[in-house]
């Protein structure tokens, strides 16, 4: 009998962590080891309060959790929406994450079975590249937004014929990896230019617990839904705010009808959050203590980093939010850069990995513990072996 044919279809590229084997390698050689600054994956402790909501309703785990979400867990995030961005929304205008990478990943899908007319997505051209993959997983086109001066969107430089086609708009702020964040009037202009033009924008919010001014003092965050939550979505994930990446918890809030959607779609994907992590998320979203401790240890990590990096002239050329550091050097080649820490054992990621127009920096996530930051100053100091 013959073979079937070898598909002929899609193959995944390498995922963009596993592109760093040779780096690694170089880092493993170094003394005292590897430090890897190159995922932004917390370390932290998880909250007290989320541990012991988590032992608390492992009784519930019997039966299936509901898929847009407890009548606590969205209770909790419209709660803490309004404490901290100062927006209501109905209870029935949230609906529950498994994290948010997967509904980064999936939303293009299910917004184009719902619109079928439109086959693109828009998403700023240095970013998390899960926001390009949810498009290409769609069968649907990636355009990059140009960024201009201070990493910031150029929507005027997209095509117009991208535009017309477009389906969805992607903001992230504050912005993994250049740590930039907007201001309330800079979102609203970019809202209006969506909404002006049919598209729905998906605010990618992840970050806005770690929102610093330029004097690296904690900043008020800013959310897309302060334009109104028509045609918006705000994505807002535990990971981050409360080191609960290993849980899997976030959530979607904005437009009613389509997150009204996105719920009846979801249910059927069967995207469900368990019930114990449910009641461990609305608990650390009930809580902000826990939040700021984990602010001053981003914050001291950064401080103490920052001034041993630019001791050795390599600068941090991002904003002042989020726990990452976008860095460059005089030679402005990202895996160059790399390559040069990666000798004192410190891996980070080059950042064409988020896009072409990072090909001069690299990002450095402080994801590592006061010890190993401590380890980096005093590598970085002494010239290497
Ligand atoms: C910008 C951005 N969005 C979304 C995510 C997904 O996080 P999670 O799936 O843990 O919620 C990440 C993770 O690094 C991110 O950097």
């Amino acid at each position: 009998m013959a073979r079937p044919a070898a598909p002929t279809g899609f193959v995944p590229p390498p995922y963009p962590h596993d592109r760093l084997g040779e780096l690694r390698a170089v880092a493993e050689t170094a003394r005292g080891g590897l430090i890897d600054c190159s995922v932004g994956t917390p370390i932290d402790p998880l909250p007290g309060v989320a541990r012991q909501a988590l032992d608390a309703a492992m009784g519930s785990a019997r039966g299936y959790p509901p898929t847009i979400g407890t009548e606590q867990y969205r209770g909790a995030a419209t709660a803490w929406l309004t404490r901290r961005f100062g927006v209501t929304l109905e209870p029935n205008a949230i609906c529950a994450c498994v994290g948010t990478k997967e509904f980064v990943a999936s939303l293009p899908r299910w917004l184009s079975l719902r619109e079928p007319g439109r086959d693109t997505v828009l998403y700023p051209g240095v970013s998390y590249p899960t926001y390009a993959m949810g498009a290409t997983l769609a069968g649907l086109r990636a355009v990059p937004v140009p960024v201009g001066p201070g990493w910031r969107l150029d929507l005027a430089a997209v095509d117009p014929a991208d535009v017309e086609r477009a389906l969805l708009l992607w903001l992230n702020d504050p912005a993994n990896p250049t740590g930039v964040s907007a201001t309330v009037e800079q979102l609203d202009a970019a809202v209006s230019w969506a909404r002006a033009r049919g598209l729905v924008v998906a605010s990618d919010e992840c970050y806005a617990e770690f929102t610093f001014d330029e004097h690296a003092q904690p900043a008020k965050p800013v959310t897309a839904l302060a334009s109104g939550s028509d045609r918006v979505l705000a994505v807002h994930s535990l990971s981050k705010r409360s080191n609960m990446a290993g849980l899997r918890a976030g959530f979607v809030g904005g437009d009613a009808d389509l997150v009204g959607y996105l719920g009846e779609v979801r249910k059927h994907a069967g995207l469900m959050v368990p019930g114990p992590i449910q009641a461990a998320a609305a608990a650390a979203l009930g809580d902000d203590r826990h939040v700021e401790e984990q602010r001053a240890r981003y914050a001291g990590r950064r401080a103490s980093l920052l001034r041993a990096l630019e001791a050795q002239r390599i600068r941090h050329v991002g904003g002042p939010s989020t726990f990452y550091l976008w860095l460059e050097d005089d030679d402005r080649d990202g895996w160059a850069l790399a390559r040069r820490l990666a000798r004192h054992g410190i891996l980070v990621a080059p950042g064409d990995l988020y896009g072409d127009a990072g090909r001069a920096q690299v990002r450095l996530a402080l994801t590592v513990t006061d010890e190993q930051v401590a380890e980096m100053v005093a590598r970085l100091s002494s010239p290497v072996p």
